[in-house]
């Protein structure tokens, strides 16, 4: 089994202090930092883009795992690159030719990240399985922190598992959107290895996050 990973997504942070804050998801533990980039168009939100990531990784001394939700996102990746994103997560329906994405994403030597909606099916990024770093299952719809974990998304991580265990692929399943202290461990048993928070590790325990991190890793 993988070891498991946390991403806290810095959507949930202060945003006036967001240097600092990173630094505290360091000094809790964090593996990496859950960057969500949206455009209002792809997803009804806007967050950050290239300067604050290049500004922010340079306080910064662990990945940042960057989830583009932008369309189209092809020609825009090399800005996610040059601002220091260790992954770059993108949407299948935010381009016009994955592949020729995902190989762009490996020529500027980063990890390829996939997205898949809940209601995106596995089926769409099964040839691509063996070029692929890690996929991103999202447990909300895009756009927004704070939103209620489905479910029902447990089957595509189980699937992918599968998959994993049966062609002995090595990507990461990384979960996204509604994680708390319960489902966490669910997802953990379906097959997660990486859990992407922003509301728990931020909001719970009084933003304990060294206690909150340490409380989604145990299983
Ligand atoms: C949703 C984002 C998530 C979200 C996670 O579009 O991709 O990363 O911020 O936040 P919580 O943990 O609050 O659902
Ligand atoms: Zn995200």
């Amino acid at each position: 089994m993988k070891k498991i990973q946390i991403s806290p997504s810095i959507l949930s942070a202060d945003f006036s202090q967001l240097g600092n804050e990173i630094k505290r998801l360091e000094n809790g533990g964090a593996d990496m930092i859950h960057v969500d980039v949206m455009d209002g168009h792809f997803v009804p939100n806007l967050t950050i883009g290239p300067p604050v990531i290049k500004a922010l990784k340079k306080n910064s001394s662990i990945p940042f795992d960057v989830h583009l939700m932008i369309s189209p996102v092809h020609k825009y990746i090399e800005s996610y690159a040059n601002a220091g994103a260790d992954i770059i997560t993108i949407h299948p329906e935010a381009t016009d030719d994955l592949l020729s994405s995902i190989n762009k994403i490996k020529k500027l030597k980063k990890k390829v990240g996939i997205s898949l909606n809940p209601e995106t099916k596995v089926e769409v990024i099964e040839e691509f399985l063996d070029q692929i770093d890690l996929i991103l299952i999202m447990s909300v719809n895009p756009g927004f922190g704070g939103q209620k974990f489905m479910p029902e998304v447990l089957d595509k991580v189980k699937k992918l598992d599968k998959i994993r265990k049966n062609f002995k692929l090595h990507f990461d399943i990384e979960i996204d959107g509604g994680i708390n202290f319960e489902n966490s461990k669910l997802a953990i048993k379906s097959g997660v290895n990486i859990l992407v928070s922003g509301t728990t590790i931020f909001k719970n325990n009084n933003g304990d996050i060294k206690k909150n991190i340490d409380l989604l890793r145990s299983i």
